[in-house]
């Protein structure tokens, strides 16, 4: 593209000199026919050129939120506690298309651009050195008013972005917490947040539009400059002994660089800012590709354990852990029997929940061991360990799909006899019957075309659908009302016969039905024993007791 650039106003000058200002036509056809063919090549080149840009740009995007994607998927639940899930998804979209673009339109023009300049003063100073210093007089002027200006465009683009994502989560914010925004009456309040965030964006804009103009403007008036003094010049040179060498036809080769002259000069201060932009947002996707994944198979894994864990006896021994400094449990030792169903009562904030978490590495205990049929959990595969320990938690979490999606999890190995089967354990098929499409009904995001009762109701026809050694449940009835807290209890009670079990217990039912009962407070195991041993003791769950059944 440089050398077309280049030649072009060449031809130009040997058409001036040779033919116009000689009257002499002959050749004048081929001359034609070669800038014809330039300005043919221009397009085409000009054409790939963008082309090529857009698909690399595109496919590097691509591969990037490809492995950022399943980058992210690797991680544990510590790494999503620390992001929240706004900018992670921010990095996904925008910091990618960032990268693209810097990729795309920044990269490779650069280059371009660059060559172009050097092509383009080459010209110049073959066609007349005197002319080129006069113009290049000019230049810094161009170049400094152009970076100037490329700076203050910057700082208001910044802001305007800011303020773009800040509008973004406040919608976002608006539509997740809907029912909390008309409950306080927050309306009118979001409505004034926003209308100032998008004011602010209406003005960085117009700020942004003022420098772009400014920018244009400017460019154009130098350029006008730039031609006025060539054209005083090159009278003035014609008067002396170097005359000869500026000819007409050189004046307008000149005008035509000078045309050409501007472009990649403005392309390239508006590149910095893509650049800059794209390095912060490199920066970030790269510090979140390097995030190492703590929680994985790797050497200690010993596949030849998968054979071994046949019965589900759970052996917790000296069990530490914290999410940061401060450790949530201290010192936790339990044996659980194969089959033996266990209940965790406690207060709130005192660690079950935490404890669950740790049995299938949610969260890597800090010190201790568990054991599943006396294998260690962090020698087992991964995949085989939350097969063995299947979840059922407070709030089931469905994804939009259909109900049968939700049950099987798209694990093929569950076939849709299987999935039925769960479903009508549960006691879920009854409702799911008088939906239009049965199991294949679609559910909405999080399921939110249900009842937290259904919901529920599929979450432990899940855990029935994937039969595991050991059930460990965060069990819930706030959310239930009393018809479908029976339908829940009895899914429940099917689903733990013959299983071992840890259910953190809030039922009164489920406590008593427990084969032994322990009593966790402040992070320790501090009572267990039958509801009779335990009430006998008069300690935290004779109290317990005493508050919640009276
Ligand atoms: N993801 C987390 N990050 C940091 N601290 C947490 C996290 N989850 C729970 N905690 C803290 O750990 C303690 C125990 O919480 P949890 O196990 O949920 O209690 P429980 O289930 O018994 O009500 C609480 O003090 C809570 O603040
Ligand atoms: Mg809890």
């Amino acid at each position: 593209m440089a050398a077309i650039q280049f030649a072009q106003p060449m031809v130009l000058k040997y058409a001036v000199d040779h033919h116009f200002m000689t009257g002499d036509m002959a050749g004048f056809g081929g001359l034609l026919a070669l800038f014809l063919l330039l300005i043919g090549l221009q397009f085409a080149v000009g054409y790939g050129q963008s082309f090529l840009n857009a698909i690399l740009g595109q496919k590097v995007i691509h591969d990037l939120r490809a492995n950022l994607f399943a980058h992210l998927l690797s991680l544990d639940a510590a790494f999503f506690d620390r992001h929240a899930s706004g900018r992670l998804t921010n990095r996904l979209s925008n910091d990618s298309e960032a990268i693209s673009q810097m990729i795309g339109a920044g990269l490779i023009h650069l280059i371009g651009d660059l060559l172009l300049l050097i092509a383009i003063i080459t010209g110049m100073v073959l066609l007349s050195p005197p002319l080129t210093l006069i113009i290049a007089l000019l230049m810094p002027l161009l170049i400094l008013a152009t970076l100037l200006i490329a700076r203050r465009l910057r700082v208001s683009q910044r802001e305007g972005r800011l303020l773009q994502s800040r509008m973004a989560s406040l919608l976002t914010e608006e539509i997740d917490g809907r029912n909390v925004v008309l409950l306080c009456q927050r309306q009118q309040r979001n409505i004034e947040q926003f209308d100032q965030l998008n004011r602010g964006y209406l003005d960085a804009s117009l700020i942004s539009n003022f420098y772009e103009a400014l920018q244009v403007s400017l460019v154009e008036a130098v350029s006008v400059v730039m031609i006025v003094l060539l054209f005083w010049y090159g009278a003035f040179l014609t008067g002396t002994d170097d005359g000869g060498s500026v000819t007409i036809g050189v004046l307008v080769a000149f005008i035509d660089y000078i045309r050409r002259l501007f472009l990649p000069i403005r392309d390239l201060s508006g590149k910095f800012t893509t650049m800059q932009a794209a390095m912060t947002a490199l920066e970030r996707i790269f510090e979140l590709l390097d995030t190492p994944a703590t929680i994985h198979d790797g050497p200690h894994t010993r596949p030849e354990t998968v054979a071994m864990v046949r019965h589900g006896a759970l052996s917790l021994r000296g069990i530490r852990f914290g999410y940061g400094q401060n450790l949530v449990l201290h010192d936790i030792h339990l044996d659980i029997r194969a089959g033996e169903r266990v209940a965790l009562v406690g207060p709130t904030g005192a660690g079950k929940s935490t404890l669950i978490a740790l049995l299938n590495r949610t969260y890597e205990v800090t010190q201790g061991e568990i054991l599943i049929d006396g294998i260690a959990i962090s020698a087992l595969p991964l995949e085989r360990l939350r097969r063995v320990i299947g979840v059922v938690q407070q709030e089931t979490y469905l994804f939009a799909g259909t109900i049968a999606d939700n049950i099987s999890l798209y694990d093929a190995t569950i076939a849709p006899q299987r999935i039925r089967w769960a479903l009508e354990q549960v006691g879920a098929m009854e409702f799911i019957d008088t939906l239009p499409n049965g199991i294949h009904t679609q559910l909405a995001e999080r399921g939110n075309n249900l009842s937290s009762g259904q919901r529920q109701l599929l979450g432990i026809a899940r855990a029935f659908a994937f039969d595991p050694l050991i059930l460990v449940m965060d069990e819930a009835t706030s959310s239930v009302d009393s018809a479908s807290e029976r339908l829940i209890q009895q899914a429940i009670d099917r689903l733990l016969q013959q299983r071992t079990a840890l259910i953190i217990a809030h039922r009164l039912s489920t406590i008593l039905d427990a084969d032994r009962i322990v009593v966790l407070s402040r992070g320790k195991l501090i009572e267990q024993g039958t509801h009779e041993q335990l009430l006998q003791q008069e300690g935290l769950y004779a109290k317990l007791f005493q508050l919640q059944f009276g």
